[in-house]
């Protein structure tokens, strides 16, 4: 199992190039085997979570070949003959949920297990079982799998409103509906650029869907949707982690490029209310550290409010800034993990009921800190590199999951990041 050995302390000068998004990718693997024919998709990060959904769509009989030199993938759906997500996949990635709505989609029928906990409390997925029953689909729980099944023709339609908007009901709905003859309005949809981008992918394939972006998405059955070649979206939430890596130290110099600023929603509004400045021209963004780091309370939203997934990283900067603040996450209550874990830095923070309360500025010192997820871990980095002395970073798994060769990227600024594997680490 993997370590860091961190040396914190360094100021950060130079350019790092943001890899395509791992969330957005998803969703577009899964809803290739929709179409008819080869489908290539670019800018794919070489993750780990990237190779597990490979492995999914192969269980199915698709063909599935990665380049991670030239971060494309070749998708051919024409031999699918199993419909099943078996539980050794799902429960490494909850994203192989969406199989169901792709396999029910292109089959008709769908065996894909429950996904289970997650290390941040429970995260259900009755939505997408209740929407898609809802449009016409069968459904049946056994033994921890959902049995899925709709009629030959399609979807019967209809509409369904999802209470709370979840990007993953919306993708799921949409994989379902897009082949068929009939019309599935979903209403309270998920806004996030995860879910635009599918919707703009299936269009080129030759889908009918209206109101992506809005609240209400609308999607008319098509017959059949034909393979495309299409380039992926850049990480929102790796170019927002190293916006606030940056603006962690008063002489840090960073620029990010094939970054897309458009898609960081009203982070940005916050990003500046810690006194940090941006200069941005088309895909690159530089960012200007403040002098002293104001202290700004956040609550997650969903877009475009604050990210779920940016929560940790804020905190982080927060036990920097001059003051208290208070980081809420109104999406998912218990992701607080990391908070312990930095007060071992010595960092001075609580967690009340779905909020974390930060004292800052806090002088931190390195010691062995552990990952739990993956925008926990990165956060511990990011606290480890600015702590004094050297810190290690246990079980760094969680980030190669989300964020591509990190310690390259930051070595690359002049971080001091090493990775060691230990065998026998104990657990
Ligand atoms: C969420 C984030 C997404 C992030 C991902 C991984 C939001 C809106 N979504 O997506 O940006 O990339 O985590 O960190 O910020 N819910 C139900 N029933 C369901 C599905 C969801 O009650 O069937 C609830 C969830 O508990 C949550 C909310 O709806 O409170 C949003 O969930 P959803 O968007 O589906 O979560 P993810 O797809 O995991």
């Amino acid at each position: 199992m993997d370590k860091f050995i961190i040396e914190g302390g360094s100021v950060l000068t130079g350019t790092i190039p943001i890899s395509g998004s791992k969330n957005a990718a998803l969703p577009l693997m899964a809803a290739s085997l929709l179409l008819d024919g080869t489908t290539k998709l670019t800018n794919i990060p070489d993750l780990v979570d990237i190779r597990t959904f490979c492995n999914v769509l192969r269980v199915t009989g698709a063909k599935v070949t990665y380049s991670a030199e030239e971060q494309s993938l070749l998708i051919d759906p024409e031999n699918i003959y199993y419909p099943e997500s078996p539980y050794d996949l799902v429960r490494k990635m909850r994203a192989s949920f969406y199989m169901l709505g792709a396999l029910l989609g292109r089959m008709g029928e769908a065996k894909v297990s429950l996904p289970g906990g997650c290390a941040w409390g429970p995260r259900p997925v009755d939505l997408h079982i209740e929407g898609l029953k809802a449009l016409g689909a069968s459904i049946e729980l056994d033994k921890g799998y959902v049995l899925a099944s709709r009629p030959a023709e399609g979807l019967k339609g209809g509409s369904f409103n999802l209470s709370p908007s979840s990007v993953g009901a919306t993708v799921n709905l949409i994989l379902a509906s897009v082949l068929g003859s009939n019309t599935c309005v979903i209403s309270n949809a998920a806004k996030e650029p995860d879910v635009v981008q599918l919707c703009y992918f299936l269009k080129q394939a030759g889908a009918d869907i209206q109101g992506e972006g809005s609240s209400q998405i609308t999607v008319k059955g098509v017959k059949q949707l034909n393979a495309v070649q299409f380039r992926n979206a850049s990480d929102r939430i790796e170019t927002g982690t190293f916006m606030i890596l940056a603006a962690m130290h008063p002489l840090n110099k960073i620029k990010l490029t094939n970054a897309d600023p458009e898609e960081l929603g009203h982070f940005l509004s916050w990003f500046h209310k810690t006194g940090a400045s941006t200069k941005i021209d088309k895909d690159i963004i530089e960012i200007i550290p403040p002098k002293i780091i104001n202290a700004v309370s956040v609550a997650t939203e969903v877009y475009p409010g604050f990210p779920t997934d940016l929560q940790a990283q804020w905190a982080t900067l927060m036990t920097l800034a001059n003051g208290e603040s208070v980081v809420t996450d109104s999406i998912y209550s218990d992701r607080f993990s990391y908070v312990p874990e930095l007060g071992r830095l010595g960092a001075s923070v609580k967690v009340k009921n779905n909020s974390a309360i930060i004292k800052g500025p806090n002088k931190m010192a390195g010691t062995s800190i552990m990952s739990t997820d993956l925008r926990a871990s990165v956060s511990l980095v990011m606290a480890a590199m600015f702590a004094t002395g050297i810190s290690q970073v246990l079980r760094v798994y969680h980030l190669d999951r989300g964020y591509e060769r990190l310690e390259d990227k930051l070595n690359g600024v002049g971080a001091s990041i090493r990775r060691v594997t230990e065998q026998h680490e104990s657990e």
